[in-house]
C-alpha cells in the first residue's frame, strides 16, 4: 500500500507514455492506493476511468468518505482543494495545476474582505466555487444541488450575503423568496449561451427540454423546462418521457446523458459566437495523459496552509450536516 512518505520517481522514469494509458493508470491506481474522482465536465476518456463521477456535492462526499491514501482529482482547483481540506493527510493530486475557475477567481480575498466588513451582520453562504481563503471566511459552503435546501434552513431574520455566483444567487432567492446581498461573480461558461439561438434551436426542435445549470444567465433560465446541478440534469434526462433535450451547461455531461440514455437526442445549447467557448476551458486542461503522468509523478500535489484548511473545514462540514 502507498503511504504519501515515498519520495517521487526521478525524471528518467517520468518521461515516457505508455501506449496503453488505461491499462498503465489502472496498474498505479492499485499500486497507490489512489482513488479517481472525475467532474463531469472532464474529457470523455477521463470520465470512463474514473471510480466516481459527480456533482461539486457527490464528489465532496465522496472525498470525505475514502479509504484511499491517494486522490486524484480530475476536476478543477478549488474541487481538489475541497478534497485537500477534507483530507489533510491524504496525497491529493490535480493533473494540471492551471486548471483554475473564472467564477473562483471572480471573487478576490482582499475585496471580499471588505465586501463582508460592510456587512457585519450578514452570515456568508459561499457556493463551492471559490478559493480555500473565500471557504474559510464563510460560514456555510453550498453547491449547486443544496444552495436552496440549505438558504431555507437559515432563520428569516437572519440577513444573507450570498458568494461568489450572482446567477445561482438570484435563481437561489427566486426559489427561496429570500432576499440576499450577492456578491457579483460569474462563471465565464455559462454566461456564454445565446438566449435567441437557443430558441431558434427550439423552433427546430419543438419537442426538445430546455434543461438548464442554475450558472446560467436569467434569461436562458426563463427557457428551461428543468434547472438543476450537473447530477439533477443527467437525473432528469434519464427519467423524463422526453427524447431530445437542448443542455444548457458545459458539453462534457453530454458524454455521461448519451451513455445512461442511449436511445435519447442531446443538443448542447449554443454559445453566442461560434467559437468552442461552451467547454469550461479550465476543466479541459486535465487531459488522460497528465492524469497518468500526476499519478506516476505523484506531483501536482495540492498543498495549502494549515491554519487556512482549518478555518474552511468548518463551513463545509456545515454543509454536509445540514444536506445530510
Ligand atoms: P455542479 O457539478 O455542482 O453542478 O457544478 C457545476 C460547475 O460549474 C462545476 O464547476
Ligand atoms: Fe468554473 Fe465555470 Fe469552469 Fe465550472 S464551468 S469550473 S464554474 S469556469
Amino acid at each position: 500500500m502507498f503511504t504519501a512518505t515515498l519520495s517521487p520517481p526521478n525524471s528518467a522514469q517520468t518521461s515516457a507514455i505508455p501506449d496503453d494509458l488505461f491499462a498503465a493508470i489502472e496498474s498505479l491506481k492499485q499500486e497507490l492506493n489512489a482513488v479517481i474522482l472525475a467532474h463531469y465536465y472532464q474529457e470523455p476518456d477521463i470520465q470512463d476511468i474514473a471510480d466516481y463521477i459527480g456533482d461539486s456535492l457527490e464528489l465532496s462526499r465522496k472525498a470525505a468518505n475514502t479509504n484511499a491514501d491517494v486522490i486524484v482529482f480530475a476536476g478543477v482547483h478549488f474541487m481538489a482543494e475541497t478534497a485537500k481540506i477534507l483530507n489533510p493527510n491524504k496525497l491529493v493530486l490535480l493533473p494540471d495545476l492551471d486548471a483554475g475557475c473564472s467564477l473562483a477567481d471572480s471573487c478576490p480575498p482582499d475585496a471580499f474582505g471588505e465586501f463582508k466588513a460592510a456587512h457585519p451582520d450578514h452570515i456568508v453562504i459561499s457556493y463551492i466555487n471559490c478559493s480555500a481563503a473565500i471557504k474559510a471566511m464563510s460560514d456555510i459552503i453550498c453547491t449547486s444541488s443544496n444552495a436552496v435546501k440549505l438558504v431555507r434552513q437559515i432563520p428569516e431574520n437572519q440577513p444573507i450575503i450570498f458568494a461568489p455566483d450572482r446567477n445561482l444567487g438570484r435563481y437561489v432567492m427566486e426559489q427561496t423568496g429570500r432576499d440576499m446581498v450577492l456578491w457579483q461573480g460569474s462563471c465565464m461558461v455559462h454566461e456564454t449561451f445565446s438566449e435567441k439561438k437557443m430558441v431558434q434551436l427550439k423552433i427546430q426542435h419543438p419537442e426538445a427540454e430546455i434543461i438548464a445549470h442554475p450558472e446560467c444567465e436569467p434569461p436562458v433560465l426563463r427557457h428551461a423546462n428543468y434547472v438543476g446541478s450537473t447530477s439533477a440534469l443527467l437525473n432528469y434526462a434519464q427519467n423524463s418521457d422526453s427524447s431530445v433535450f437542448i443542455v444548457a451547461t458545459e458539453p462534457g455531461i453530454i458524454h455521461q446523458m448519451q451513455k445512461q440514455a442511449q436511445d435519447k437526442q442531446f443538443i448542447p445549447a449554443p454559445p453566442m459566437n461560434s467559437c468552442a467557448c461552451n467547454e469550461c476551458p479550465h476543466m479541459r486542461l486535465n487531459t488522460l495523459e497528465k492524469l497518468y503522468l500526476a499519478m506516476k509523478n505523484r506531483a501536482p500535489e495540492i498543498t495549502l496552509p494549515e491554519e487556512t484548511r482549518v478555518a474552511a473545514l468548518r463551513p463545509i462540514q456545515r454543509m454536509l450536516e445540514m444536506s445530510a
